[in-house]
């Protein structure tokens, strides 16, 4: 299966870090959001989309790029996060609006990504670290099972 990533990682990089690791595993291809096209989705079987948690909210250019895409497709997608609470439930908006959209949702990943915004920074940051061994190898198991999935 022909995968795109698309994302986005200002702050640390932790984001980046999970692409790389997920990318790696089943050699697809990496995109940042701002650059995405929609014409790309006949390019690509599978588009996953990312970023760390800004305000509860991806990063903008993530919005943008999936409110680009048309609606009434069925090509297989998924979401990846990171953020210094490593919620899944941050994911739950991107998944609604891609699913509204028609597409398959076939999965989601969440971890925590080393946060320094504003206070944090003095008390040294949270989530110190991460992703590391443990996040990028839980990202490696869960692009093994995205691909996994049979075409519709
Ligand atoms: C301005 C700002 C707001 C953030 N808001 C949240 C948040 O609401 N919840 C959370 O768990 N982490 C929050 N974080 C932490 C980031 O989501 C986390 O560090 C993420 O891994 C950054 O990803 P990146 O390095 O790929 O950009 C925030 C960080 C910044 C800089």
């Amino acid at each position: 299966m022909k995968i795109l990533f698309i994302y986005e990682s200002v702050h640390h990089g932790n984001t980046e870090k999970i692409v790389h690791a997920m990318s790696g595993e089943c050699g697809g291809a990496v995109l940042k959001a701002r650059e995405f096209d929609p014409s790309l989705l006949e390019e690509y079987d599978c588009l996953g989309f990312g970023s760390g948690i800004f305000f509860g909210k991806f990063h903008s250019a993530v919005e943008k790029a999936v409110s680009l895409l048309p609606t009434g497709q069925r090509n297989p997608v998924f979401v990846f996060s990171t953020s210094g609470r490593g919620a899944r439930k941050y994911n739950l908006q991107l998944n609604r609006v891609l699913e509204e959209k028609g597409f398959h949702l076939i999965g989601d990943f969440a971890c925590k990504g080393y946060d320094t915004y504003g206070p944090l920074k003095w008390l040294g940051g949270i989530a110190k670290g991460c992703p590391g061994e443990k996040e990028l190898k839980e990202a490696r198991i869960f692009i093994r099972n995205v691909m996994g999935h049979r075409l519709l």
